[in-house]
């Protein structure tokens, strides 16, 4: 089998994830890694057996590259894309698909005029327990589902944001906790409501980093869908552990339980478990979720057979646009004036 070949752009925290799991594919060969910062790109290809480079604009001239990854800060990865599928190249970028909804739309217009794919890792779509609730909603099997919760408990030390400064900022990051760490679980929530977002209540606050970070490290929403099902979200940077995120869905004859990464059935005052968590190939964190390499072979299928992959720009844009629905529901909330409101450029 001929092999595609795959260059990443970005060699920092998350870059393994995504390496390890090009390194285990027959059908895929790791060719280049490019990171701004010289010495990280060199040691990565030296790791990896690849050829490395400082700019990515040298993917443009290779034949021999066709998949490009993006691991890189948030407000890089429309414009990278946008080049890159103008170039024919397919992308795969990390979550979030772009930092504004206003560079996520300009993306969605470059996407459509490619003739290759745009793929954004949302890897917990992939998760066993995501797929089992996805097919309890779809067959009816608890009957409809009326409301769901979702909890996301996690620390960020002051390092975290000190260490890679284009965190925990508005230009650069796009937001805090929402569009960075919770976009995963907000993205489950509406996956699983269904329906069109008609109502968003919700509000955001700085609880313990505000002294490094100018955004937000804490978050609640109350979202309601056409359908008639309403989320409730909370979310927070502030503990001081990470915890598995945890779910809940009340369905008319059921309820489904996510904790401990596992799931469970709540039926006729029984409790039985559906899943456990499967071991990560790629030594992801437990708390991100296990299943990069589920998402990224599934990726690479699509585009060698040529057929869309479905996590696309405009699917990718709905948890981008309920982050920002947050953003300003919290701003109404607070009776913050438009021109008083701290918006990347
Ligand atoms: N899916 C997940 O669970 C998950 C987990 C962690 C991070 N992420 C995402 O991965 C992306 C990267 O996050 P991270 O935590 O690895 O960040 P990071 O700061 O650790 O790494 C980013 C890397 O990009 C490099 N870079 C910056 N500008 C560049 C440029 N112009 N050209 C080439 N390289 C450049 C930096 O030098 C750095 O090595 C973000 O979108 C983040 O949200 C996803």
């Amino acid at each position: 089998m001929e092999k595609t070949g795959a260059a990443i752009v970005g060699c920092g925290t998350i870059f393994e994830q995504h390496a390890r799991v090009l390194r285990a594919m027959e059908e895929a060969e790791l060719r280049l890694v490019v990171d701004s910062e010289p010495s990280k790109a060199q040691r990565e290809a030296g790791v990896y057996g690849c050829e490395w480079e400082q700019d990515y604009r040298t993917i443009l001239e290779r034949a021999d590259i066709e998949v490009v990854h993006l691991c890189t800060p948030h407000h890089l990865h429309a414009g990278m894309a946008e080049e890159l599928l103008a170039a024919g190249k397919h992308v795969l970028t990390e979550k979030p698909v772009a930092h504004t909804p206003e560079a996520a739309a300009s993306l969605r217009t470059a996407a459509a005029r490619s003739t290759a794919q745009l793929g954004v890792v949302f890897q917990n779509r992939y998760n066993e327990s995501s797929r089992k609730i996805r097919e309890t909603i779809d067959s009816m099997r608890l009957g409809r589902l009326l409301c769901l919760k979702g909890a996301v408990t996690w620390a960020r030390t002051p390092g975290y944001y000190t260490e890679n400064p284009w965190r925990g900022r508005w230009e650069t990051e796009g937001g805090g906790l929402l569009i960075n760490q919770t976009i995963h679980t907000l993205d489950l929530l509406q996956w699983f409501a269904g329906g069109e977002i008609e109502r968003i209540a919700g509000s955001i606050t700085t609880d313990v980093l505000g002294e490094y970070i100018e955004v937000e490290d804490t978050a609640h929403a109350c979202l309601d869908f056409s359908n008639g099902v309403r989320a409730l979200f909370y979310g927070t940077n502030a503990y001081l552990t990470n915890r598995p995120v945890e779910l809940e869905l009340i369905f008319e004859q059921g309820i489904l339980l996510q904790r401990q990464d596992r799931l469970y059935l709540l039926q006729g005052g029984e409790e039985t478990e559906l899943c456990r968590p499967a071991q990560s190939a790629s030594g992801a964190k437990s708390y991100w979720g296990v299943s990069h390499g589920l998402l990224i072979q599934d990726f690479y299928r699509h585009v060698r057979e040529n057929k869309p992959f479905w996590l696309d720009a405009e699917e990718s844009s709905r948890a981008l646009e309920l982050v920002y629905g947050i953003y300003e529901a919290s701003r109404q909330a607070a009776g913050i004036r438009d021109s008083d409101r701290v918006q990347p450029s």
